[in-house]
């Protein structure tokens, strides 16, 4: 698990979700997880700003993109099309509408043109100490322009402007270097992830 190395409220029914007053993965089965965290995990005052915006909501919509805070405009089967393109599973689209209703903090990008979501990123967690970033995927179309940072650093802005500070996420080892500058440290204090493993138990 990745921590975030210093760096909401739950769902309502709905899919609205609570935005933060700020500017600026699903454990894949071969996931590695990582995390960030403050140096105190209870401490609700958070640290904020984190770090500069590397792009502007300006900029992006100035490039043609449009950012959401959360999933009332969200296209489900086109976020799943994403999913998929990115080599994730394919899911219900119901079972995906269960878990952005259990989602605390969520980002995703807009094309203005097409409306389709090239970008997304999500948490969910307690909504005051503790969150897990899940399902970051930009469509390969669109990857290597910032949007992947982008999301990032929104998503963790928003939990860091509620008081979260312990922010932790699961990552590919292809992708450790995505989330290193982004301010995710391995390992944090010797501090280690643990997965619950079906497979792992049947054997003993
Ligand atoms: C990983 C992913 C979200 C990155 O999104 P992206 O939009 O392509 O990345 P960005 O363009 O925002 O890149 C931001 C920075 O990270 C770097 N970067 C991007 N992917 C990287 C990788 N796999 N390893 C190391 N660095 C990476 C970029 O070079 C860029 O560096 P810079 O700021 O110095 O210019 C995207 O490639 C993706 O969706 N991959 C498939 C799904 C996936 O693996 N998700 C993560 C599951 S753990």
């Amino acid at each position: 698990m990745l921590l975030r190395g210093t760096a909401g409220t739950p769902l309502p029914s709905s899919l609205h979700l609570p935005t933060a007053t700020t500017s600026r993965h699903h454990p894949h089965s071969h996931s590695l997880s990582i995390s960030a965290s403050s140096s105190s995990t209870t401490s609700s005052s958070a640290t904020f700003p984190a770090t500069p915006l590397s792009i502007s909501d300006a900029e992006l919509e100035s490039r043609g993109f449009a950012l959401h805070r959360d999933a009332a405009s969200l296209d489900l089967d086109r976020l799943n099309a994403v999913f998929v393109a990115v080599g994730f599973p394919r899911r219900d689209p119901g079972k995906i509408r269960v878990a952005l209703e259990h989602t605390d903090a969520l980002v995703w990008v807009q094309q203005r043109r097409t409306e389709k979501p090239v970008a997304f990123a999500r948490a969910t967690g307690d909504g005051v100490f503790n969150a897990i970033i899940w399902d970051v995927v930009v469509d390969p179309s669109f990857q290597g322009i910032g949007l992947g940072k982008a999301v990032m650093e929104r998503l963790v802005d928003d939990l860091l402007a509620r008081g979260i500070n312990n922010i932790a996420l699961y990552s590919e080892p292809r992708v450790l270097g995505f989330y290193r500058p982004l301010g995710f440290v391995a390992d944090p204090d010797g501090i280690r992830g643990m997965v619950y493993s079906r497979k792992q138990k049947k054997k003993k």
